[in-house]
């Protein structure tokens, strides 16, 4: 089984049983997303050789806090996005006042799944739940900065503060509840750290250039959104060729970072590739 049918079926059991919430949680977690936040803490913990059965509660928190920020990010307060993966998004299925609902139900049971998973120890749990936090924080308020900067000029130090925060810091937490898991040494975890960084920016950034460049029934969301928005992105401030140009030297880097690891880091190596050169 690979680890994005795992995942899948790790979420599906999650979300079986969440009351009124139940049907809006399973059709915005389930009917789409490509898992990479997941996949990427199963591969750190797989690189260092853990029991994939303590991955699950983590694997499937960090998606769970990534869901939630969607719903919430296309909210007509926010981003006003209709269409998600390709059907209409929570709010337009199921009304504005259930998404918000929704997103706080996932947040909830994103902590609720780590803190209940009695295969890990308490110690490991508790810093796990620290990332997750910290990680749910400064999403949130990446967020913030992002909606406060519509229409207005920045430089490209606040627009990388800002996608460090709205979207590097969860991809980060995912890294890091790899490492956590497999007890990795300080060195390796240092490595880690960095090549989680470099690959947190480079994911927005390419988020910004696929927002241009790609058709809505490729991405599943709305094309030139962004620009629509008048938002602040790196096309919007570097353009298209010198926003690419970035993200893949982010990758590069990535990559550089891995080769410090005292493991094999062919999995870690490939995945890297794999979000280089997704197209949605
Ligand atoms: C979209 O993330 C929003 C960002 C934070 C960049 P993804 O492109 O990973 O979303 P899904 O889950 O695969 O749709
Ligand atoms: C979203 O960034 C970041 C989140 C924390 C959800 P975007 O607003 O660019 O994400 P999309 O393009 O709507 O998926
Ligand atoms: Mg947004
Ligand atoms: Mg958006
Ligand atoms: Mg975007």
């Amino acid at each position: 089984m690979d680890y994005t049918q795992r995942i899948n079926q790790c979420l599906d059991k999650v979300l079986s049983n969440q009351g009124s919430l139940t049907e809006a949680m399973r059709y915005s977690v389930l009917c789409g997303g490509k898992r990479f936040r997941p996949i990427l803490t199963y591969t750190v913990a797989d690189t260092f050789g853990a029991n994939l059965d303590q991955v699950d509660s983590s694997a499937c928190a960090v998606e769970l806090i990534h869901a939630y920020s969607l719903i919430h990010d296309d909210l007509p307060a926010m981003d006003d996005d209709d269409i998600r993966h390709n059907q209409p998004a929570c709010h337009k299925r199921f009304g504005e006042a259930q998404a918000i609902l929704t997103g706080d139900g996932l947040q909830a049971l994103a902590f609720e799944v780590l803190a209940s998973d009695n295969q890990l120890s308490a110690v490991v749990r508790i810093d796990m739940l620290q990332a997750l936090t910290q990680a749910a924080f400064e999403m949130a308020e990446g967020q913030s900065i992002d909606l406060g900067v519509v229409s207005k000029i920045i430089d490209v130090n606040t627009l990388k503060d800002m996608h460090q925060k709205k979207t590097g810091a969860l991809l980060s937490c995912a890294v890091k509840m790899g490492a956590l898991i497999s007890d990795c040494n300080a060195k390796d975890s240092q490595a880690l750290m960095h090549f989680a960084k470099n690959i947190g920016l480079a994911y927005q950034i390419q988020d910004d250039v696929l927002d241009v460049l790609t058709p809505e029934e490729v991405l599943g969301k709305k094309q030139n959104s962004d620009a629509e928005k008048n938002k602040p992105t790196y096309p919007a401030l570097l353009g298209l060729e010198a926003s690419k140009v970035e993200y893949e030297n982010l990758y590069r880097q990535a990559r550089n970072n891995l080769q410090a690891l005292s493991v094999d880091t062919e999995k870690l190596q490939a995945l890297t590739q794999k979000l280089q050169s997704r197209r949605f």
